[in-house]
Parts: structure tokens; sequence; C-alpha cells
């Protein structure tokens, strides 16, 4: 028999995601300290929190999910430290997540006291699987969990003017549950919450598990936002995993679709196969002309900090950030890039336009020296642009094809990539010159 039933098609027939563009940055939530945070082997200590906090910060993320507080005192504890800790700019909010039960709602609330502001974040499963394995409740029984908690945060609310409190409402599982199921339940929520276009509700869309290719996701945000009475007080925004390999370019067609903000990791931490990569999703919008206004122009003092915390390496092919997306090992990638560099300064290009490199690298800290390296697959334009850098060297058209068998020998007997001494002494013994 088939065991994985088709995914449903969204009935959408007349949709408009695919003609828009992205002509503006989404707002960003980072969500590196809780779900990120909650799917790493070692969970973050305070002082690695406080650190990828002021990290995100300082590249200009505006709105940081901290953690889940109720989770227990270390969570707690370490909320309450900063928003205490004076580390949290004014222009910056912290938002918390909170399942749907009062004591934990009342918790998450007590976490934030003290705060100037503060985003409020519920959640529960709507989709059949979870309902009917889950919880064993009925859509109903569903739609008052997620009501009586908004309830229960409009009071807390109430209860503590000073600080100005925002209110976001995930339906866990959205992509997975009957549209207008999910469309019903938010509905409540936002009736519950009275919010106004001045003080809009967040509602965030989860592909909790991502099941479905990117475009469907979209239809999905599209659909919702059409069918959702009061749009204009709602912030639609949007939470897609990774599952398929597609979280961010699901999160680009959601955008697409509509959507105002986007909740993710950088580099894709988070649970299982992780959360969109801010980084990526970024970056794109930034090689398509677009100040997605995160700053990666120290993109290694990113990385180090992301993985000093998470403690997992990012991936050398990673977008963007890999070791090794700057560097081009084989001899016809090497003379083209070579060109490209040579051809941008002498004729000043407005746009960048270097072959086989989407970004300049220098946009993001890195430096130019790194592109070219080499070992046995490598050309003639390889070793003699490391020669030329390295030791002023420029050799002639035929000297270069002279020399050509001497490095590749090197190369496969050392097995290695080669190193500009180890060039140089090919070199020299290659020609018998003495230093
Ligand atoms: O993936 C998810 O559904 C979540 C929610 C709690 C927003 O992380
Ligand atoms: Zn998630």
């Amino acid at each position: 028999g088939v065991k994985y039933a088709p995914f449903p098609q969204v009935p959408l027939t007349d949709r408009q995601w695919p003609t828009r563009t992205i002509i503006a940055p989404p707002r960003w939530l980072s969500t590196d300290l809780r779900d990120g945070n909650q799917a790493i082997v070692d969970p973050m200590d305070a002082h690695k929190k406080n650190r990828f906090f002021d990290m995100l910060v300082e590249i200009g993320v505006k709105e940081i999910e901290v953690g889940f507080p109720s989770a227990g005192a270390t969570e707690f504890d370490f909320i309450s430290g900063l928003i205490h800790s004076g580390r949290v700019p004014d222009d910056v909010v912290v938002q918390v997540l909170t399942q749907s039960r009062e004591d934990l709602i009342r918790t998450s609330f007590a976490s934030l006291s003290g705060a100037r502001s503060a985003i409020v974040h519920l959640y529960n499963a709507v989709s059949p699987a979870w309902r009917e394995i889950v919880f064993a409740m009925s859509r109903e029984q569903v739609k008052q969990i997620a009501v009586a908690g908004a309830k229960v945060m409009r009071d807390e609310a109430a209860k503590r003017p000073d600080t100005d409190w925002h209110f976001q409402y995930s339906p866990e599982t959205f992509s997975t549950a009957e549209l207008d199921f999910s469309l019903e339940v938010c509905e409540a929520v936002m009736t519950t919450l009275a919010p106004t276009p001045d003080r809009p509700v967040i509602l965030n869309l989860p592909a909790t598990v991502e099941a479905a290719t990117p475009n469907i996701y979209a239809d999905q945000v599209e659909y919702f936002i059409r069918n959702l009475p009061n749009r204009q007080s709602a912030v639609i925004s949007l939470h897609t995993h990774n599952d398929r390999g597609t979280g961010v370019a699901a999160a680009e067609l959601g955008l697409m679709a509509g959507a105002d903000r986007v909740e993710g990791c950088l580099f894709g931490n988070g649970e299982r196969t992780g959360n969109c990569c801010l980084v990526t999703m970024a970056l794109n919008m930034y090689t398509q002309g677009i100040d997605p206004k995160i700053d990666f122009s120290n993109i290694d003092r990113v990385i180090e900090t992301v993985e000093y915390c998470n403690q997992i390496p990012v991936h050398q092919r990673h977008p963007y950030g890999g070791e090794l997306v700057y560097t081009a090992f084989s001899g016809s990638h090497q003379d083209a890039i070579k060109k490209g560099f040579a051809a941008h300064g002498r004729q000043n290009e407005e746009h960048w336009r270097v072959p086989y490199l989407p970004i300049d690298p220098a946009d993001l800290g890195r430096s130019y020296e790194a592109v070219i390296r080499v070992n046995s697959q490598s050309g003639k334009g390889g070793f003699a642009w490391v020669l030329e850098q390295d030791q002023g060297l420029k050799l002639p058209k035929k000297m270069q094809a002279d020399f050509s068998p001497h490095v590749q020998r090197m190369a496969d007997r050392l097995g290695r990539e080669l190193t500009a001494p180890d060039i140089w002494e090919a070199f020299r013994t290659a020609y018998h010159i003495q230093t």
C-alpha cells in the first residue's frame, strides 16, 4: 500500500503570490534562544544566552524570543535577570513562549516583570493528528484552549500596566491543519484580545513539521490572509522548519503571499532539521538589492558566537557563511573569478558581476585572498594568482604551461591542498632557484 498520503492542495485557484516580489525586509524575530536552544545537546547557560543576545542586538535584530519561562527555574531566572540587566535596548523587544495553561501564562508574565515592552507568545496545536492522537480532543475543545489562554493573557497584561504588552498567538501545526479551523481559532483569539490596527496581534503560522512543497505553504498563508476578518489588526508571522530542506524557500514564498514577519534562527538552528535560516534569508534579500536591516558585515564574528553558544559548527558549505563558499578550486572557475575581479576594478561597475560569486565576500568581511586556492583540480590561473599574490611573481603564459605539471605532481604526491609556500617551493625546485 501507499504509506504516505498526498498532501491536500489549498483551494486557491486565483493565487496572487507568484506575481509579487519582495521589496522590503519583513520584521525579523530570532528564536535562537528558544526554538534553537531547545534543540541543542547542551542547552545554553546564562553566560552563553547573554552572549548570543548581545550579538543579536549588535547585528540589529529587534525582536528576540528569549525562552520558555515556565519550563523551569533556569529559564525563568535567565529571563528575569536579562530584563533587569540593562542589556535590552529601548528599540529591542523580548518575547517569551508559553503553553496555554493559566499557571504557565502567569509564570511567563511574572518572568517579564519590569520589562519596558514584551511579547507574550501563546500556542497550542490545532491539526487533526495532535487533536486526535496527542490530546484526544474535539475541534471545539482545542479552540477553547486557545481562547482561555488569550483571556488569561489579556487579564495579566491589564494587571501590569507598566509594561507595553504585545500578544502573539501560534496555531501550532498550522501547515498540517484544516485552514478553516486555523482561521476559526485565530478569529476567536482575536475576538478575545480585541486588537486594533494600532495595537495588532501577531498571528504566527508554524510549519511545525515541514510536510509539503513551499508553494503549498505560501498558498496556505495567502488563503489565511485573504479569509481573516480584521486582517489589518493582525501582523502575519511565518515560522518555518526545514524538514524537507526548504524552510527558507517556504518563508520567502510566504512573504510573497503577504506575510509581514519571519521567525527563524541564525544558520538554521532549531528543532530537528532546524528553523528558517535568518542568515540565508536576509542575505538572499541583500543580493536582490534589498537592505535586510540585519548587519552581517562581520559574518565571522557572528559565526564564532553561534558556534560557541550552540556547540554546532556552521557547515563549510552553508550559504553565505560557510568556510568554503568563497573558494574556487577548479581551474575554469578560478580563471573566471580572476577576470571578474579585474573587470570589476577596471570598469567600476555599478552592480556586482563576478562570475561564480553571487555576493562580494568583502560585504561580509571576508577577504579576496581566500578565493583562489590550489589543489590537484586547479588550473594554471590558480597557481599563477597565488604566486603573484605571495611572491609578486607574474608568470608569462608559456611559463605557466611549463610549470603546471610540476604543481600537479606536487598536489598528487602530497594528496592535499597546496599552500602558497608549497607552490613557491615547487617553483624553486622546478627552476633550480637557490634562496
Ligand atoms: O514550530 C513550532 O510550531 C513552534 C511553535 C511553538 C511556534 O516552535
Ligand atoms: Zn518551531
